[in-house]
């Protein structure tokens, strides 16, 4: 059948983690606090996640916070890096935690010990030939960024986000080419908090807050692109789009053309900006009927127009399917939304429905819509893993999941789409973003932490860790 060769040479092969989500050391390093440090562990994350009016406090007595410590990575990044080149990772991508940079997001010089850290990674990086691909942001805005002023409610956050972005850039020149600006920008759709940093005042005004901050965050992206391509003229620089086709339930003519509204409006609105560097048609009447009013200041649009991204990442987890009939029944979870169970796929834990070929379509769509580059920046299986008695960890059901998303980006490749490289999310065990559980495990190398907090935080190489290493080594050719 398939013919897996089709990987390009240079293919970049590896896996993906965010700052927030595994280096611990919350309040070491002078770093100030993030959004990520208020939001605790447990379900109870994803309920303050969609909750309109949370007050970014940390309440020890009613919580817990897994990330404050994480894995530890901060400490442990000699030991984890090496693990990542004994599985051949040819990439590796990550964040840069901005409040490590900037504590407070405002200051006029950024903080030294905080840039030094992320020089140590990525020397250690180099050491073994593994190039970094970092992401700007990725849910971790300085927390005094939102309480000051409302996170990307403000125009005012622009020029430092970008001040930020410029400081990485003169910093990292020569040692990282591949950037991305926002993670999952389109993410906020759903639920603003994590990408935006605020909660909306109300479910009415929603929708008008979010996209208002969505602009705030394109003239920024824009304009980090614009210094990222100035400063670093051999970089590559995309955006990052969580991608999510949406399904139809059934054929009906109506139920079709809402699930291509809802592709329109979350998967493409932000990609079409970044990308194609405008708004799409389709928007006036979106913004119109949601009585959406944009402050769309001089200038932006030409920003926007002008400074472009080079490649797309992505995201892929599962795909959604969505009937509007009222009462069509059975709801699945997802992350960030919920759709309405497919009685074709099967379900992670979780609730995630797996949808492989989920992965193939949105490869296809992406690349007929903006013929750029496509880079599968995250994707992986969230599971309970067990140790057996011998200490092993027999991860069958995520090294099943991996080769079919991988098959069907080979598949992809042999449909005519450019894809650069594949990260596999979670490459190491790490609190997860939805629900602040450790036990949501998605690593190929598993982490002695647990979601109370104990643990010896003792590395040990799943079954997955022998697996993906031969698929690096044959270069996707066995699967
Ligand atoms: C993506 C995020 O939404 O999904 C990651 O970019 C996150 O930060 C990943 O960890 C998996 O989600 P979760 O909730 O299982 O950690």
């Amino acid at each position: 059948r398939l013919n897996t060769s089709q990987f390009p040479e240079g293919f970049l092969w590896g896996g993906a983690t965010a700052a927030n989500q595994l280096e611990g050391a919350y309040n070491e390093g002078g770093k100030g606090l993030n959004l990520a440090d208020v939001l605790p562990g447990g379900k109870v994350r994803m309920n303050i996640i969609k909750e309109t009016g949370f007050n970014f406090e940390i309440d020890k007595e009613l919580y817990t916070y897994p990330n404050h410590d994480g894995i530890d990575h901060y400490h442990r990044y000699k030991e984890d890096i090496a693990l990542f080149a004994e599985m051949g990772f040819k990439t590796y991508r990550m964040s840069i935690a901005w409040s490590r940079i900037f504590p407070n997001g405002d200051e006029t010089e950024p903080n030294e010990e905080g840039l030094a850290f992320y020089d140590r990674v990525f020397d250690e990086l180099h050491k073994y030939g593994i190039e970094p691909v970092v992401t700007i942001s990725h849910y971790e805005m300085p927390l005094s960024l939102i309480k000051k002023y409302g996170g990307w409610r403000s125009r005012e956050v622009i020029p430092m986000f970008v001040k930020y972005a410029e400081t990485l850039f003169k910093r990292y020149k020569g040692k990282v080419n591949y950037w991305m600006t926002f993670n999952e920008i389109n993410s906020a759709v759903f639920h603003p908090i994590m990408s935006l940093g605020f909660s909306p005042d109300n479910e009415e005004s929603k929708l008008q807050e979010t996209f208002q901050g969505l602009h705030h965050q394109f003239v920024a992206s824009s304009l980090a692109t614009k210094a990222c391509h100035e400063i670093i003229p051999s970089s590559q620089i995309g955006c990052m789009i969580l991608y999510a086709p949406v399904y139809s339930g059934d054929c009906n003519p109506n139920n079709i053309l809402n699930a291509l509204k809802e592709e329109q409006v979350f998967n493409y609105i932000c990609g079409d900006v970044h990308v194609r560097g405008e708004y799409p048609a389709f928007t006036k009447r979106f913004f119109k009927e949601n009585d959406i009013k944009l402050d769309i200041r001089e200038g932006d649009l030409d920003i926007i127009k002008e400074h472009t991204v080079d490649y797309i990442a992505l995201s892929y987890y599962m795909s959604r399917t969505e009937v509007k009939d009222e009462g069509d029944g059975d709801y699945t979870a997802g992350n960030f939304f919920t759709g309405m169970r497919n009685p074709f796929l099967k379900a992670s834990d979780w609730g995630w429905e797996i949808d492989p070929v989920g992965l193939r379509i949105s490869l296809n769509q992406l690349y007929d819509r903006y013929q750029v580059p496509l880079f599968v920046v995250e994707n992986g299986l969230g599971a309970y893993d067990t140790i057996e008695e011998d200490g092993s960890i027999n991860d069958d059901y995520r090294i099943d999941y991996l080769r079919e998303h991988i098959r069907a980006i080979g598949e992809a490749i042999e449909d005519g789409v450019e894809v650069m490289g594949y990260t596999a999310w979670g490459c190491i065990d790490l609190v997860s973003a939805s629900t602040g559980e450790m036990s949501k495990r998605y690593g190929f190398i598993y982490v002695d932490k647990h979601d109370d907090g104990s643990g010896t935080l003792e590395r040990k190489k799943k079954k997955s860790f022998y697996w993906y290493q031969n698929v690096i080594a044959t270069n996707g050719n066995q699967l």
